[in-house]
Formats: structure tokens, C-alpha cells, sequence
């Protein structure tokens, strides 16, 4: 059995959560703003992101994979799902679960300067710094952590637990 501790519980993240809306909304008025919500492990933070900003948003998803074992990413990273609307002239704020060695948000970054938004930001629930590679700026982030293996809301282990509605640490085997 793999044992866990709380990290964050569900009124810590919804206080956070409301927090960063509440910075979103103040940075984006008048301006055209899409939220990007990277698949999987954005999907229960988007949501309820999307409903602490009080503008006018249009909302999609990406999908990327890298290739890795179950808790690193290799840095290989290819689209699986593109975005569907046009974001020509349109600000994009990606939203990550969590940022580790920085391979993705950099990648991501780059592909939406190729497809011609007009300003593209990050915010990050997590920010776990230890093995960051990449000089990433995560300009919204909900909590700093060093290091560890974090599970829930969204966050998964080989699929499971992102239902879960708090985030914990996975410790290691005695
Ligand atoms: P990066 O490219 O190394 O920054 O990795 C980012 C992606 O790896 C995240 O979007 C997650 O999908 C996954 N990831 C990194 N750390 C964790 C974790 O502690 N728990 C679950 N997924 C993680
Ligand atoms: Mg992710």
C-alpha cells in the first residue's frame, strides 16, 4: 500500500485558487483572454480558476506526452491534442497542475508564439522548483514546493487519485 500525506487541503486550495483569480482578473481587463488548460491534470483547476476570474474568457485544452517513467518526464514531448480555437491577436494563459523540470511549460510556450497568440503566460497550481532545467517564468503560481511526488485534484499516479479533493505527497516505502 502506498502511503500519503496531506499537503494542501481543499479550503487552502480554494482560498488560493480565488487568490489568483482575483490577480487574473485585475491583469487581463480589456483584453481578449484565453485560458489553456494543459489535459489531464489541469482539468479540476481550470475549473474552478475559470470561475474565481470574473471577465469574459474563452476556454480549450491541449494535450501533450512525454515520454518518461511514471514519476519524471524525459523532456521528449509531442502534441496529442491541439487547441481548437483561433488565437490569432488573443492572450493565452496556460494552466498547468504542476511545473517540475520546466520541459513542458518551455515546449508549450513556444507553441503558442508559433501560433500567433499575442501574449502567452503561465499559471501554475504547483511550482515544484528542486529539479527545474528550464528558465521558466510561472507567472501565476498557487504554491511552491521543493520536491516530492504529489497526488490529487487532477494530479495522478499512473491514472489514479486525481479525483481526490486535496493534494497530498507520496512517501516513499519504509
Ligand atoms: P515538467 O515538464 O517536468 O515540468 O513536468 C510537468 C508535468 O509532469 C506536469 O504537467 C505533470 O503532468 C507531471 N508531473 C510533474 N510532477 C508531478 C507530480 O508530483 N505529480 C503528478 N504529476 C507530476
Ligand atoms: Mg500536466
Amino acid at each position: 500500500m502506498m502511503s500519503r500525506e496531506i499537503l494542501f487541503t481543499p479550503s487552502q486550495i480554494t482560498e488560493k485558487t480565488e487568490e489568483l483569480g482575483r490577480e487574473i482578473t485585475a491583469n487581463y481587463s480589456g483584453r481578449p483572454l484565453v485560458l489553456i488548460g494543459v489535459l489531464k491534470g489541469a482539468f479540476m483547476f481550470l475549473a474552478d480558476l475559470a470561475r474565481a476570474i470574473d471577465l469574459p474568457v474563452e476556454i480549450d485544452f491541449i494535450r501533450v506526452a512525454s515520454y518518461g517513467d511514471a514519476t519524471t518526464t524525459s523532456g521528449t514531448i509531442r502534441l496529442t491534442k491541439a487547441p481548437e480555437i483561433d488565437l490569432t491577436g488573443k492572450h493565452v494563459l496556460l494552466v498547468e497542475d504542476i511545473v517540475d523540470t520546466g520541459s513542458t511549460l518551455t515546449w508549450l510556450h513556444q507553441y503558442f508564439k508559433e501560433h500567433h497568440a499575442e501574449s502567452v503566460c503561465m499559471c501554475a497550481l504547483i511550482d515544484k522548483y528542486e529539479r527545474r532545467q528550464k528558465d521558466v517564468m510561472v507567472d501565476y503560481s498557487g504554491f511552491r514546493v521543493e520536491k516530492g511526488f504529489l497526488i490529487g485534484y487532477g494530479l495522478d499516479h499512473a491514472e489514479q487519485f486525481r479525483n481526490l479533493p486535496a493534494i497530498y505527497e507520496v512517501l516513499p516505502d519504509e
